[in-house]
């Protein structure tokens, strides 16, 4: 193990055993506001050009997908026909380079779990690699800690699940401490559009590259406005102290201030997840800092056994990558459309982006035809991948409906039609929908 991930960790274990909580209380903060938006940008083409051809395309893999039952990456799903996410991933920058020239490497962020999968899965895509520099770098590990006394859990069932991977916030050690943040370096990168694996909405832009480029920033965030449905969610707000963008995560939230960060209006932008790094400015921070970043620890509570939550209750120490922005001195925003989030959380997610709500553009970006439709299904039949692909093994037509509500354990035919604010009641008993039925408000047609 790298001796800076060993001293990374070691910071937030002080941090977790001085029962650090990270709180950032509404008194010490501003709203974030005046952001510009992409739509408004004026960059010119050969300023988009220049900065593209000097970008490479980080992607994180290294999740595990445990909310949908997996512990595999996500991105090995079937997600248009028989393709993947990282098909689709592979066909964009592909079309991205035919496009505009540029290089654009692909790097997975990989961790432990996910590589010998992914690697695999990417194989057919043999124009994919870019010479001399490698397809992916692998995350850390570090030990799960029993709850009770903080020392690293014994799991001899299953010696693997007594590690795990550290949060997306790893992005930056592991970058360095793999060695890949020179590797790009040396070979001529100086900017990384970084994104979710499960998110087929980020496709390389140039517009915002040269954009970028031209604020000199050593980090960007690309933000969007938050809708009712994100009052929960974490938002971006400014740092009365030292003007410092930093985000909020609904855990850092005080109590009593619960009802001013779940204001939209006040706090309108949540992070998207999508970056943009300038690699000169964190390599020279990354050695100022001796690779130790100062990132707000997450404590997460689990079991050691994710699905058996009867088995030793664990603390996982974590980071959010996004959290960097509060680190990195004149870090700027962008507001981006919906159309740059397309994270798949869960199984309804998925079913919405494998339907007829989207189709793939000529140069493999997914494009919502219609607004997305509100979708819920029985978490008892539907929430875990296997029982997920079982029941509806093809996706219904979801193009002319506003929401589908299903309770109780249906299993969907072929070409099935949803409409409207449809609703499935429960059978009480497995039950089939026939190929070709139609589903409306008042459940089957
Ligand atoms: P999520 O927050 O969705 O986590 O990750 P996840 O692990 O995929 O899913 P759950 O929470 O276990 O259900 C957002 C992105 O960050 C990556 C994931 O692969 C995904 O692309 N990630 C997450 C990492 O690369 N490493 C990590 O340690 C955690």
């Amino acid at each position: 193990m790298a001796p800076t991930a060993i001293d990374v960790f070691a910071r937030f274990y002080g941090l977790l055993e001085s029962g650090e909580t990270g709180a950032i209380a509404e008194k010490d903060v501003r709203p974030l506001t005046d952001v510009p938006h992409l739509a408004d940008l004026d960059v010119p083409d050969e300023a988009a050009r220049e900065a593209l051809a000097v970008t490479a395309v980080i992607k994180l893999n290294g999740g595990l997908g445990t909310s949908m039952g997996m512990d595999r990456a996500k991105s090995l799903l079937r997600v248009r026909g028989e393709q993947t996410f990282l098909d689709v991933i592979a066909h964009q920058v592909l079309a991205a380079r035919a496009a505009t020239g540029a290089r654009l490497p692909l790097v997975l962020m990989n961790s432990f779990r996910t590589r010998e999968d992914t690697i695999e899965a990417l194989a057919p895509h043999t124009e994919l690699a870019v010479e001399g520099l490698p397809l992916d770098f692998l995350q850390n590990r570090e030990p799960k800690l029993r709850a009770d006394d903080l020392t690293p859990v014994d799991w001899p069932a299953d010696p693997s699940l007594e590690w795990c991977p550290p949060g997306h916030g790893d992005l930056y050690t592991a970058l360095y401490a793999s060695g890949t943040l020179e590797r790009l370096l040396d070979a001529g990168y100086r900017y990384a559009s970084v994104s979710n694996s499960d998110n087929l909405g980020v496709s390389p832009d140039a517009r915002i590259a040269g954009w970028f480029a031209s604020t000199g920033a050593p980090f960007a965030a690309e933000v969007a406005r938050r809708t009712p449905a994100d009052r929960k969610g974490g938002h971006l707000v400014v740092r009365a102290a030292d003007g410092r963008i930093v985000l909020r995560e609904t855990a850092q939230t005080l109590p009593e201030d619960a009802e001013a960060a779940a204001d939209i209006e006040t706090h309108p932008f949540f992070n998207t997840n999508n970056l943009w790094l300038d690699l000169r400015a964190l390599a020279d921070e990354l050695e100022r800092t001796g690779g130790v970043l100062d990132l707000p620890l997450i404590r997460n509570d689990k079991t050691v056994d994710p699905t058996d939550s009867s088995s030793t209750p664990v603390v996982q120490i974590e980071s959010a990558m996004g959290a960097a922005i509060e680190v990195f001195d004149g870090a700027v925003v962008l507001e981006v459309d919906r159309s740059r989030f397309l994270p798949v959380k869960t199984t309804n997610d998925l079913l919405v982006l494998r339907s007829d709500v989207y189709r793939s553009t000529a140069d493999h970006r997914l494009e919502a035809v219609v607004d997305a439709p509100f979708v819920d299904l029985d978490p008892k039949h539907y929430k875990t991948i296997g029982k997920f692909d079982d029941r509806i093994p093809v996706a219904p037509s979801l193009a002319g409906a506003s929401a589908l509500r299903v309770q109780g354990d249906w299993t969907f035919g072929r070409d099935v039609v949803v409409t409207g604010d449809a609703a499935l009641a429960d059978p009480g008993t497995p039950s089939t929908l026939p190929d070709g039925a139609r589903i409306g408000p008042d459940g089957i047609a």
